[in-house]
Order: structure tokens, then C-alpha cells, then sequence
């Protein structure tokens, strides 16, 4: 590995999620879910913006394919959305909504694009909201049926499988800060979720590898930023290793090791009880150990002690670094140190960087084309971060670029571009950026530094 070469199976890709993209709301059978409920409860989404439409993917994932294969992607991320193979949740599979992804994958394979599937990225069916949603213990069961039947369809093809994707955003932005669906602000309910979360992806490894086609890999996509003290305080590296306990360790640990870290679970039993971890859940989380560990990294976390918030954390905006249209620090180096802690603190298991990315306000030329020279520098310089920890050891084996398309951006609504490819939401024409083509010259040179 010389010249910002990657290994020769690297695994180069770009990401999407169902609700983000797809459009196509009610259709072919589709059963409402939290988001929709959500964007269409007003002042949730900013401008009231909703997936109704979205990129119309549903009806243009043809073309979006041409374009993925146009870049030259080996692999794409996608997830699917649980409303449209159960309108209800569970009971009778609606076949016309498993067909869409029948075809999506077939799609993919005959352009030579490896499909990676994720299970669950935040649309549940809102009718399994209406009784609790994740915070309900028979959730876990619906998901694992679920899932069962999207390995069981789609299982021969698909050999790489996410179970969730970033279970601290479902469960503290969605049940305890209530800016995602479906909006609730109870922190003792997000805590019961967080469980039935961690649960809920043991029970889905554990039936893949009971299914028919388990020949393939399943693991878990987390939301990962390292985590840096703002001084050298006790009170602020203390505060920083809570914060890193809240959002990191307590879902990391249960999936890696089997077992919550005690600090937290001092926490939050000191705080909130402990009404949730039932007898056996642990023998449960601690006999699904997945195959790789997803990262989705944008930026660091710099954390000092505080008077207020959520266990008295707060966050420092440090001066220096650029910061992208997210208001989020644009910081390499942290994704160096994210990928070494894997290497060094647990084992270095197989890791994929499931997303990572960068918003920003992007020109529509007078021709079209968009020259987002800052989209490129942002990923050189993670690129580069990740190439340094492959040549230190670590076992990362692949990269999907947040995203394949400029979409829906939850809470944001259409505010907030992160594609590689600009969608114009008046025509739905896509044209790929700069960076799509300089991704594309990445993808074939297996180098990040091309011009
Ligand atoms: C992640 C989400 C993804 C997208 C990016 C910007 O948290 O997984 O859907 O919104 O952030």
C-alpha cells in the first residue's frame, strides 16, 4: 500500500436510506410510517417539507443505477422500508412492495454493484408506533419477523446486511428529544428503547444465521465521533467519558462484547431505574456477535462538564477547522482516531465506514454542473485519514460515501445537500457534481490521490 493506494478489494460505495429517497408515499400498498406522520405534523420539518416524493427513486431507481454504475461504484447501501412489506407492521407481507426491492437488486447485480441492505433506517410502520413503538417489548418480535422475511426473499442475492442503522439517533433523537419522529420527549421511554433496540439486532443476527442463506455477513451501522475532552479537568475528561458512554459505548459494548458498560448502567439506574433488562436479555445480546461494526463518521465531539443538559454535558465549538453547511467541524484527524480506537481497544474488528460526507451550500452553474471543490476536499482528507489507519493496522474494509443523491434530510427537510449527484426538486433531473466524477477517478485509480 504505497501512493494512496487502498487494498485491492476495497470496497468503494455511496449510501441512501428508503424514507430519504424512495417518494412514492402511498403506493403499490405502503403503509404510513413515523415519518410520514411526522413530516406531516406541522412545524416538525423545516418548511414542512416531506418524503412524499423525495428523488421519486421508487420510479427513477433505473437511472440512478445507470448513473451508480457511471461513477464506477462497486458496492451501494440502501435500506428498506418495513411499511411497505408490512402496511401493518406484521401479518400478510404485501408482495408488491418486496417486489420493488426484487428488482432494485437485480438491477444492481446486472451492473456489477454489490448490494448492502440495511433493515431498519427510522421508517417503522406507524401503526406499531400507535402501541408503543420501539419502546414496546413486542416490537422486537414484529422486527425479527420482519427481517426474516426480507432474508428469506432477498437472501440469495443480498450478502451483506445491517440490521439498524444508528440506534442512539432512533432512540434519544426520536423518544427523548423528540426532533425526529415520532417525536416523543421522555428520556426514562428512550432508555427502554435503547434496550429493545440493542435486543432487537441480536435477535435479527441470531435469524440470519438460522435462515436459509446465511452465508453472507450481518453487523450494525453506529453513529461514531471521537470524543475529546475541551481541557484537561477532571470534570471535563469526566464529562467527555459520559458523553462517549451515552452516545457510543452503550450500544457499541452490548453488540462487541454482550455486555453494558458499567459506568452507564450506574448512570442511568442511579437516574431513571431500572425497569427494562429483563433476566435473559443479556445471554440474548451476548450470543449475536455481529460480523463488522458500521461507522457513520462527520465530524468530532469536543465535550466539557456542564451545568445542564442531559448528564450535565456540553459541547465546545472549537475555533480552526472549517465547519460544513450542517454547522458540524470538519475534522479528518478524528476519523484516524475513531478507526485506531477499533484497532486498539476492542479487537479490531472488520469495520466498514458506512457513511461520511459533508453538506454543503452548493452553486447550480448557468449549464447545470456544480463545482463542489469543497465536497472533494472533504473527502480527500477522510479518505486519507482512513488509508493512514488501513497502513496502521486497522481492519477497515470499506466506504460508502453519504450520498449517492441530494435528498431528504430529516428534521432539515430538503435544506441540506450532501449528494454526489445534484437533484433538482422542481424537475427530479439529476446531474452528477464535481465530485461524483472525482469519485469516479478515485474508484478506478483505488487511489485518493487523483485530481
Ligand atoms: C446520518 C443518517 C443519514 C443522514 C446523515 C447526514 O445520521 O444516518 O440518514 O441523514 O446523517
Amino acid at each position: 500500500m504505497s501512493d494512496w493506494k487502498f487494498p485491492k478489494d476495497f470496497m468503494w460505495g455511496a449510501a441512501t436510506a428508503s424514507y430519504q429517497i424512495e417518494g412514492a408515499a402511498g403506493e403499490d400498498g405502503k403503509g404510513e410510517s413515523i415519518w410520514d406522520r411526522f413530516c406531516h405534523t406541522p412545524g416538525m420539518v423545516m418548511n414542512n417539507d416531506t418524503g412524499d416524493i423525495a428523488c421519486d427513486h421508487y420510479h427513477r431507481y433505473r437511472e440512478d443505477i445507470a448513473l451508480m454504475e457511471k461513477i464506477g461504484l462497486k458496492g451501494y447501501r440502501f435500506s428498506i422500508a418495513w411499511p411497505r412489506i408490512y402496511p401493518q407492521g406484521k401479518g400478510a407481507v404485501n408482495q408488491k412492495g418486496l417486489d420493488f426491492y426484487q428488482r432494485l437488486v437485480d438491477e444492481l447485480l446486472e451492473h456489477r454493484i454489490e448490494p448492502i441492505a440495511t433493515l431498519y433506517h427510522w421508517d417503522l410502520p406507524q401503526v406499531l408506533q400507535d402501541t408503543g413503538g420501539w419502546a414496546n417489548r413486542d416490537t422486537i418480535q414484529y422486527f425479527t419477523d420482519y427481517a426474516d422475511a426480507i432474508f428469506s426473499a432477498l437472501g440469495d442475492r443480498v450478502k451483506s446486511w445491517i440490521t439498524f442503522n444508528e440506534p442512539w439517533v432512533i432512540a434519544f433523537l426520536g423518544y427523548e428529544q423528540g426532533k425526529h419522529a415520532p417525536g416523543i420527549h421522555d428520556m426514562p421511554t428512550a432508555l427502554q428503547v435503547s434496550h429493545h433496540l440493542n435486543l432487537s439486532h441480536a435477535a435479527a443476527v441470531n435469524a440470519y444465521r438460522a435462515g436459509t442463506y446465511n452465508d453472507g455477513e450481518i453487523g450494525i451501522t453506529l453513529n461514531m465521533s471521537t470524543v475529546y475532552p475541551a481541557t484537561e479537568s477532571r470534570d471535563d475528561i469526566d464529562a467527555a467519558k459520559r458523553h462517549d458512554g451515552f452516545m457510543h459505548r452503550w450500544f457499541l459494548e452490548p453488540a462487541l462484547a454482550g455486555t453494558y458498560p458499567e459506568d452507564m448502567l450506574a448512570l442511568y439506574l442511579d437516574q431513571y431505574g431500572s425497569r427494562v433488562i429483563h433476566t435473559d436479555d443479556m445471554k440474548i445480546i451476548s450470543s449475536a456477535k455481529p460480523d463488522f461494526i458500521g461507522l457513520n463518521y462527520y465530524t468530532r465531539n469536543v465535550i466539557r462538564s456542564n451545568e445542564y443538559g442531559t448528564f450535565n454535558i456540553g459541547h465546545v465549538q472549537p475555533e480552526g477547522n472549517p465547519y460544513t453547511d450542517m454547522g458540524w467541524e470538519i475534522c479528518p484527524d478524528g476519523l484516524y482516531d475513531l478507526l485506531m480506537r477499533f484497532k486498539n481497544d476492542y479487537n479490531n474488528p472488520k469495520i466498514y465506514i458506512t457513511e461520511n460526507g459533508a453538506a454543503f451550500k452548493d452553486k447550480v452553474e448557468s449549464d447545470g454542473s456544480v463545482h463542489d471543490y469543497d465536497r472533494i476536499a472533504y473527502l480527500k482528507e477522510h479518505f486519507k485519514a482512513a488509508h493512514r489507519a488501513i497502513r496502521d493496522g486497522c481492519n477497515l474494509k470499506g466506504y460508502f460515501v453519504w450520498s449517492l443523491l441530494d435528498n431528504f434530510e430529516w428534521a432539515f427537510g430538503y435544506t441540506k445537500r450532501f449528494g454526489l449527484i445534484h437533484v433538482d426538486y422542481n424537475t427530479l433531473k439529476r446531474t452528477p457534481k464535481k465530485s461524483a466524477e472525482w469519485y469516479g477517478r478515485v474508484i478506478a485509480a483505488n487511489s485518493c490521490e487523483v485530481e
